[in-house]
């Protein structure tokens, strides 16, 4: 008898990914919670890229170009980029996707932070990558830490600058010093998805090092500041053959008509933009204020979210505190999956919203320190 042929599998270690954990967006019994829990931009988007967005819907019989040449061009001529050197994403999570499936052979590995962004290592482990994680310093990126990390079989290093879930940054100084460690076949990714949110003078999203450089690649979104996480936009600038490798593999329409043309009306917005960011820039040092006089850590903030840390209790007190907000209808996100079950993260909301939070966060810690008999 011949053998039954064995049934189909996936390539090695797909079976051990743990699937990327959107923040939740809803809470039974709540009938319009706030949702706090994925860095979305709470004002909404640029009235004009709405505009864009609608009147792309007399084109749904159309492919769109796949190339996004009127973005790129855009992108090109706000940063005074080469729109070669471009590359335009379903979000940067795709691209993200793409260097690892262009750069990694099986056994190769990726490094990043502890804590760093889930997305790169699902990309990294779906190539038969290792992924190398390196200690963080008060829940900041460690340059040397991550050095000592790399080894001949790294391919790719990957920091979110600000960084996610953290919220930290590393100044320029400090990127340049970790490329400057790299060799020169270890491909630098600086994530900038919170880039724009970051005001701090020591602080670079690494464009400038990227013009001169022939391994480092700098990613941005259109999802946090210009509010168009629907729309999946993002785009990275790259060196020229790691741009034209990218192109050979991606998929052909890999951004549509209506994300193309909502992100060009995007870009141009400045007073949405400008909106977006004093938003932040007023409660985020409020939030940081009151939520450290109620005793709970704050982890030093430079995007539009705050981690806040909980007494260590293996996440019993952050998830007790996690349901306690979202039963008054406020949604934030445990972050126990990222290494830090003591946190929850808050993206930063309009004033209510904020006050709300603390007020809670107010009332549970009362509840808490209470004597359990009382
Ligand atoms: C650090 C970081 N990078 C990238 C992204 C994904 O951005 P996009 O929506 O462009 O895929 C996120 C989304 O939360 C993020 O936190």
């Amino acid at each position: 008898m011949t053998p039954k042929p064995s049934l189909p599998s996936p390539r090695p270690g797909i079976d051990d990914i743990t699937p990327y954990k959107p923040g939740k967006a809803t809470v039974e019994g709540v009938e319009h919670p706030v949702k706090l829990s994925a860095n979305e931009n709470i004002l909404g988007c640029s009235p004009h890229a709405r505009e864009a967005f609608v009147s792309a819907a007399s084109d749904l019989n159309l492919y769109p170009d796949g190339r996004g040449n009127r973005l790129r061009a855009a992108i090109a001529e706000r940063y005074r980029l080469e729109p070669e050197r471009l590359i335009l994403g379903c979000g940067t999570d795709e691209i993200f996707a793409l260097l690892n499936q262009t750069y990694l052979r099986a056994g190769d590995n990726i490094v990043q932070g502890e804590y760093g962004f889930g997305a790169y290592a699902i990309g990294a482990r779906a190539n038969e990558g290792e992924v190398r994680l390196a200690p963080e310093t008060n829940y900041r990126i460690d340059v040397d830490k991550l050095l000592e990390c790399v080894d001949e079989r790294t391919r790719l290093v990957f920091i979110a600058n600000p960084a996610n879930p953290t919220g930290t940054f590393i100044p320029l100084s400090e990127v340049e010093r970790l490329h400057a460690g790299l060799p020169r076949d270890v491909l630098l990714v600086l994530d900038g998805a919170y880039a724009e949110f970051n005001s701090d003078p020591t602080f670079s999203d690494g464009v400038d090092l990227a013009r001169g450089a022939e391994n480092v690649v700098v990613t941005h979104t259109f999802s946090k500041l210009h509010g168009l996480a629907a729309l999946r936009v993002g785009w990275a600038y790259a060196p020229a053959a790691v741009a034209a490798a990218i192109d050979r593999i991606r998929l052909p329409f890999n951004t549509s008509i209506a994300g193309q043309a909502a992100a060009v009306a995007a870009l141009a917005d400045e007073d949405f933009q400008a909106r977006s960011l004093a938003l932040v820039e007023r409660w985020r040092p409020w939030l940081t204020q009151q939520l450290g006089g109620l005793g709970l850590e704050v982890v030093p903030p430079a995007a539009n979210f705050v981690l806040i840390g909980f007494p260590r209790s293996g996440g019993r007190i952050a998830g007790e505190a996690e349901a306690f907000l979202a039963r008054r209808g406020l949604i934030l996100r445990g972050v126990a999956g990222y290494g830090l079950p003591d946190h929850l993260r808050l993206t930063i909301g309009l004033e209510a919203h904020n006050r709300a939070v603390v007020e809670a966060l107010a009332e549970f810690l009362v509840r808490t320190s209470a004597p359990a008999e009382a």
